[in-house]
């Protein structure tokens, strides 16, 4: 056998498995796809809602409704608020790289639920003088939870 006939043979030999492989691996991604797909459509926020109410509406979502419009969760993402990325745990006004009021920045405390839930309800009677306006107050216990709840899970 010639040097190049058995180069020739030895390029047949290897591109069988490595169709099969590359087979395998469009149908893997076809099934993660559709495994996503499912899994997406699967969480409650996919799903239409019937009224605005609160009721069925996630924490994801409360947050969005009354949150969302001056605070992000994504880490060193300030807007108008400071980010609330693992605002569970963290000292009130710490961020290094956010303009908080003197209010704030003086608050002596970490934020727990309580002190969150107490805040988002009336945010003067936790931190006087602080600059978190124009914030009406979330009446809604239910809502207080849920935003809390959303808030402190794993980001
Ligand atoms: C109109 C804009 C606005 C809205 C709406 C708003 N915030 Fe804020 N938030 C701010 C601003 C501005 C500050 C900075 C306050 C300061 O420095 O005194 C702040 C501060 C905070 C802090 C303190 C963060 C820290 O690092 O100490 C928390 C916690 C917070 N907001 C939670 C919320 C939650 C939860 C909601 C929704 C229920 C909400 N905020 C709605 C503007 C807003």
């Amino acid at each position: 056998m010639s040097q190049w006939h058995f180069i020739a043979r030895l390029a047949l030999l290897t591109s069988g498995p490595r169709d099969i492989r590359v087979r395998l691996l469009d149908r893997m991604f076809v099934i993660s796809a559709l495994t996503g797909m499912t899994y997406m459509l699967s969480l409650p926020s996919a799903l239409p809602q019937a009224a605005q109410g609160t009721e069925g509406v996630s924490g994801q979502q409360a947050f969005n409704n009354a949150c969302r419009t001056c605070h992000m969760v994504r880490e060193g993402d300030n807007r108008l608020g400071p980010n609330l990325y693992r605002v569970v745990g963290r000292k009130a006004g710490s961020l290094p790289d956010y303009a908080f009021s003197s209010a704030m920045k003086e608050a002596d405390f970490v934020w727990d639920e309580q002190k969150l839930d107490r805040f988002i309800a009336n945010p003067d009677e936790v931190v006087p003088g602080n600059s978190m306006k124009p914030y009406g107050g979330l009446s809604s216990g239910e809502d207080r939870k849920k935003i809390i709840a959303f808030l402190a899970q794993p980001q």
